[in-house]
């Protein structure tokens, strides 16, 4: 038996949906850098359930489908109410999404068609439940979804209440589009890993977003800002990377499993922080990464990953640092439920083999004679 820890280019299964050939992340085909210039959000989720980008009328009907779903059930709503205050936001996510289950009818549904319109309903509650869950907290009232417009837009009006510039809907759009999907990820395979044994969408997703929540995958974007809150301030980079560096420890945001030479998304995400940097006038967490990224680049040669130029653009929007990973997961929702869609359609249960490195021929001793 050989194994391969961590399943290191392991190829465990086919998959249409999304692929990452010679560092080129595509979406059915299509380079994510077009995907980022020129599709909306919903677009992507459609040409992700769908294989294909929507027609004008295919789009509206998905539009007016995702706002129809969007409300959550108020005694979701009442439960995130008993969650402590401190609860993490990743946690109070994976627990609500479960309860989602217990109030959608067709849970159990097997039928493909259920199946579709069920991950439409989660692409279109994820956000109501991360909004209404940041608002319970800070004893504010829940602000219902709006119909008629984009989950970016429908996303920061329930956080705040106030309708959102421009701006701010077009930059977390577009963060939307380059984390909806990414082949085989750890949230994307423990989803599908659960819907292998013919387990229900709503585990799927609960799953993923266990996996999601971990700082080696969604969470390293918290773990970013959590470093630069840390640093403080451009004069302190410097010497805070080196330390990190000499103690071996892991820089949050860099590097990643299957790319050497850098993440395609990053880039974006860099131009976007430039550009939010320089509208708000404050140039300090942009700054702040470039230079990071300098040193961590040129000492270790570890690029950044799709992760750490998100930290500070959705700083520079004002969102809490702790629902950054929740965002991953309400863009992520769109590949882990086209993934699991893909499962049933090819099903085989995915159960792979331990190398055992145990003792061997033992016999059970009696608890009384036990040391
Ligand atoms: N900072 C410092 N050293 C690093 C880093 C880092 N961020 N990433 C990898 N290394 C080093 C690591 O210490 C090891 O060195 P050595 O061979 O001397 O022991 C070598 O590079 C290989 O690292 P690894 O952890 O075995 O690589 P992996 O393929 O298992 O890990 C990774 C990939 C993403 C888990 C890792 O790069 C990491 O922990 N990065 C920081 C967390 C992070 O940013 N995660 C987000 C990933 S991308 C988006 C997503 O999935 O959410």
């Amino acid at each position: 038996m050989t194994t391969t820890k961590g399943l290191e280019g392991i190829v465990a299964t086919t998959s249409s949906i999304s692929s990452i050939i010679d560092g080129i992340l595509t979406y059915r085909g299509i380079d994510i850098d077009e995907l980022a210039e020129k599709a909306t959000f919903e677009e992507v989720a459609y040409l992700l359930w769908y294989g294909k980008l929507p027609n004008q009328s295919e789009l509206d009907q998905l539009l007016s489908d995702l706002s129809a779903n969007s409300a959550i059930p108020t005694a979701v709503i009442d439960q995130m109410r008993l969650y402590p205050k401190d609860t993490n936001s990743m946690a109070a996510l994976r627990t609500a999404v479960s309860s989602l289950s217990l109030y959608d009818l067709s849970a159990n549904d097997m039928s493909r068609d259920a199946n579709v319109l069920k991950a439409i309903k989660l692409q279109a509650q994820i956000p109501t439940v991360i909004a209404a869950f940041a608002r319970i907290r800070e004893g504010k009232e829940v602000i219902s979804p709006k119909s008629g417009v984009s989950i970016a837009e429908n996303f920061l009006y329930m956080l705040t209440g106030d309708k959102p510039d421009k701006v701010a809907i077009e930059a977390l759009d577009k963060a939307l589009v380059l984390h909806a999907d990414h082949e085989l990820n750890a949230s994307t395979f423990a989803a599908r890993v659960t819907v292998a044994t013919l387990s229900d969408i709503y585990s799927g997703v609960t799953s993923a977003i266990g996996a999601l929540k971990g700082p080696l995958h969604g969470g390293a974007n918290e773990a970013v800002m959590a470093m630069l809150d840390e640093i403080g301030s451009l004069d302190n980079v410097e010497s805070y990377v080196n330390k990190k560096l000499e103690n071996k420890e892991k820089l949050m945001g860099f590097g990643h499993r299957v790319y050497k030479n850098g993440d395609p998304r990053a880039k974006h995400l860099e131009k976007m922080s430039r550009a939010l940097g320089e509208i708000t006038g404050n140039m300090k967490w942009y700054d702040m990464s470039i230079k990071i990224e300098e040193i961590v680049t040129g000492k270790k040669g570890l690029r950044p990953n799709v992760d750490f130029y998100s930290a500070s653009c959705y700083t520079y929007l004002k969102i809490p640092r702790d629902l950054f990973t929740p965002i991953f997961a309400i863009s992520r929702a769109s590949g882990w439920t086209a993934h699991i869609l893909e499962q049933y359609d090819n099903n085989r249960l995915i159960r792979p083999r331990a190398e055992y490195t145990g003792p061997v021929n033992q016999s059970y001793v009696p608890i009384d004679q036990r040391s």
